[in-house]
C-alpha cells in the first residue's frame, strides 16, 4: 500500500443525477469520468427513483472507466472517497454502498464527503491553469440544490455566512428556462442565449431579504407573470424575444449574486472570492469576477468547467486532504439527504 504521502483516492460521488468515479494521485486528477443520465429530459426536471436505478446500472461501468483511463489496479488504491450528501437519498444510497463495500473488500479506509465542501475544495486540485484561494477566501456556492456565501478559514474549517431562504440560484434558472420551453437542464441554454441578447432589454425584481441571504421564488413568479402578460399580446413573444429575456434575467441574477458577494466582503473584510457548484460554469458570473478583479480589487478564483457541475475528482480532492489528515469513516456512516455544513 501506498504512504499517505503517496496516495491512490478512488471517488465517488452519486448525489444527484450524475454518475461519477475518478481517480487521483495525491492533489492531481489522473481520470474524471461522468455518466451524466439523459432520462431525467423527458420529464423536464430529475425523478429521483429513475436517477437511483439509473446510479446502479452507471456505476460499475464508471468505475473501471476512471480505473482504466488512470491506469491503475484497484489494489494500488489507498482509500475510497464518497458523498454522503446533501442529495437524493436514493442516489446517494448507491454511491455509499458501492464504497462501503469496495473499502472493506480491499481493506482500505473509507472517506466520507460533504457535497458543498467538495465544490469548494475543487479550488486545490493541483492544476497549472488555475492559481489556489489564499486563505481566508470567501465562496460562493451557487447549484442546482444550494446557494450559499461561506467563509473558508482553512480546509476544514467554513462558516456559512449566509444562504438561500428557498429555492436555489439553478432552480431560478432552470425553472425560468421551463417557462421558457427550454429542455432540463435550462441554466446552460439560458447562458448561451443570453450570449446574443441585450441584457437591459427587460428589467426583474431582486428581491429583498438579509445581505448575505438569497431568495430566487419571487424571481420564478415575476418571470411567470412576465411572460404570461407578455405573450396575451404577442402569443409569439418568447420566440421573438428568447434571447433578450435570456440575456436581461442572467444580468439580474448574477448582479444579485454580486450584490451578495459586496455584502460579504464588506461584512468580513476579505477580498479573496472563490465560486463553485454548477452554476459557477455561467459566463455571465464568470465575467463579472472578471471585472470586479479590475473595479473591486478582488483576487478571484473560478473552476475549470470539468470541476463546476458534479464530478467525483472535487470528492477526490477532499478524500486526499482528509486522508492526509488522517480522517475517515467508519462503517456506521450513512447516506444522509441533509447534512449539516
Ligand atoms: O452542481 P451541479 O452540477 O449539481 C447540483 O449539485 O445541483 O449544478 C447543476 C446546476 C443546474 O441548475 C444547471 O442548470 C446549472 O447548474 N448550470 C448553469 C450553467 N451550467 C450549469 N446555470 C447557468 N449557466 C450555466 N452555464
Ligand atoms: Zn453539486
Amino acid at each position: 500500500m501506498s504512504s499517505a504521502n503517496d496516495c491512490y483516492i478512488l471517488a465517488i460521488e452519486s448525489s444527484c443525477d450524475d454518475t461519477a468515479a475518478a481517480v487521483l494521485h495525491n492533489d492531481q486528477v489522473l481520470s474524471n469520468v461522468v455518466a451524466n443520465q439523459e432520462i431525467h429530459r423527458a420529464y423536464g426536471g430529475v425523478v429521483p427513483e429513475l436517477a437511483s436505478r439509473a446510479h446502479q446500472q452507471n456505476i460499475v461501468p464508471v468505475v473501471h472507466q476512471a480505473l482504466r483511463q488512470a491506469n491503475i489496479d484497484k489494489k494500488q488504491l489507498s482509500a475510497i472517497a464518497f458523498t454522503q450528501g446533501p442529495g437524493l437519498m436514493g442516489s446517494l444510497l448507491v454511491g455509499t454502498s458501492f464504497a462501503k463495500s469496495l473499502s472493506l473488500g480491499l481493506n482500505i479506509p473509507l472517506i466520507n464527503v460533504h457535497h458543498m465542501h467538495a465544490h469548494i475544495l475543487a479550488h486545490f486540485i493541483d492544476d497549472p491553469q488555475q492559481r489556489k484561494p489564499e486563505f481566508p477566501f470567501i465562496a460562493l456556492t451557487i447549484s442546482g440544490g444550494h446557494t450559499q456565501i461561506v467563509q473558508v478559514n482553512d480546509y476544514f474549517d467554513m462558516k456559512v455566512l449566509g444562504e438561500t431562504i428557498d429555492d436555489a440560484v439553478g432552480e431560478a434558472f432552470d425553472k425560468s428556462a421551463k417557462m421558457l420551453g427550454l429542455p432540463y437542464p435550462g441554466g446552460p441554454l439560458i447562458d448561451r442565449y443570453a450570449q446574443k441578447g441585450n441584457p437591459d432589454a427587460y428589467e426583474f425584481p431582486k428581491p429583498k431579504v438579509d445581505p448575505l441571504n438569497f431568495s430566487f421564488s419571487g424571481l420564478k413568479t415575476a418571470v411567470l407573470y412576465f411572460l404570461e402578460s407578455q405573450q396575451s399580446k404577442d402569443p409569439d413573444f418568447i420566440k421573438n424575444h428568447l434571447h433578450d429575456i435570456c440575456a436581461s434575467l442572467q444580468k439580474t441574477i448574477v448582479d444579485y449574486l454580486m450584490d451578495k458577494l459586496c455584502n460579504a466582503v464588506s461584512a468580513t473584510g476579505i477580498k479573496h472570492i472563490a465560486i463553485g457548484g454548477g452554476v459557477s460554469a455561467n459566463s455571465g458570473i464568470r465575467q463579472a469576477l472578471k471585472d470586479a478583479e479590475d473595479t473591486l480589487g478582488w483576487t478571484t478564483y473560478v473552476p475549470k468547467f470539468a470541476y463546476c457541475t458534479d464530478n467525483a475528482a472535487m470528492i477526490g480532492i477532499v478524500g486526499y486532504l482528509k486522508h492526509l489528515n488522517g480522517k475517515q469513516s467508519d462503517y456506521g456512516v450513512a447516506a444522509k439527504s441533509k447534512l449539516s455544513f
